[in-house]
């Protein structure tokens, strides 16, 4: 049987653990993202790691991993598309044409985003990256017509969401994904977590907390059962600066029950 492809979950967050300043303000915009940046302040000893180019060379990492809550907040209701009028059937289908596979970004990288909803539209295209959704049977067709338009890649992978095992698979087997770089928020990692996807953790922690119940953590999703194990984790390296912000690396450790404490 083929080995899935590996997952590395890159995440930073405050003190506290939150991975954003409130429930439904997206880092990527202002004022967020300034505030978000000047928790980390600027310190001579800060050692600058590109954990993207780290995994790249030791795992040969091609794909990136996002959430739709990354680029669409909850509250958003994105613009309206095109009915679709054809026959729904083939859309159902995973949607990979040769033509577009074959053209690859210089720098070819697969900007992977899960969205069994169909909330993000693709206004922005970037020359490095090859854009991959991962969708569900539940997914509106009118949101697979509109990607079919754009030329844009996507796989049907779960039936009421997005099956993230079913989803790593398909990449490392349609698309010969070896490792998968997460760079989702708490929701998307979450899920990756409950569903024991995740090998790799960097964790990097700004010297400030945010607090706030519901605002989205380093890993969200379903809680616990009771009486189940938390997963545990080895630490790889830890480096702290002088402005007080903390790097540490971590593999998850998978251990058998006569192992565990
Ligand atoms: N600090 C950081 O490093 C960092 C990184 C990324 C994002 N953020 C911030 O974090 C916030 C977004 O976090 P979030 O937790 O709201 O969003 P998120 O991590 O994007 O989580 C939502 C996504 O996860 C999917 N998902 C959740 N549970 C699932 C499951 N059980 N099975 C399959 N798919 C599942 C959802 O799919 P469906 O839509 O299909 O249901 C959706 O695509 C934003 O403010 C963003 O700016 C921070």
């Amino acid at each position: 049987m083929q080995k899935r492809p590996r997952v590395v979950v890159n995440v930073e967050a405050s003190a506290d653990g939150k991975v954003a300043l409130t429930r439904n303000a997206l880092l990527m915009h202002r004022p967020s993202s300034e505030l978000w940046a000047s928790m980390t302040p600027q310190s001579p000893d800060s050692v600058a790691i590109d954990v993207m180019e780290s995994v790249r060379q030791r795992y040969g990492c091609n794909a990136v991993l996002e959430g739709s809550g990354s680029l669409v907040s909850e509250d958003e209701i994105p613009a309206r598309l095109p009915t679709y009028d054809g026959d729904p059937v083939g859309l159902y289908e995973h949607f990979l044409p040769v033509d577009v596979i074959e053209q690859r970004s210089p720098l070819h990288m697969w900007f992977t985003v899960v969205d069994s909803r169909g909330r993000v539209r693709w206004t922005e295209r970037h020359e490095n990256w090859d854009a991959l959704v991962l969708v569900a049977r539940s997914t509106p067709a009118d949101y697979l017509g509109y990607l079919r338009r754009e030329r844009i890649c996507y796989l049907v992978v779960g039936e009421e969401r997005v099956d993230l095992s079913r989803a790593v698979a398909a990449m490392g087997t349609e698309l010969g994904v070896t490792c998968i770089l997460s760079n989702a928020g708490g929701g998307l990692n979450g899920a990756l977590l409950r569903a024991d996807l995740i090998d790799e953790l960097h964790l990097k922690l700004a010297p400030a907390l945010v607090g706030g119940l519901g605002t989205p953590s380093v890993m969200d999703g379903s809680p616990l059962a009771v009486g189940e194990f938390p997963t545990r984790l080895q630490l790889l390296s830890a480096q702290s600066d002088a402005a007080g912000a903390v790097r540490l690396h971590y593999a998850v450790r998978r251990e058998s029950g006569a192992e565990r404490p």
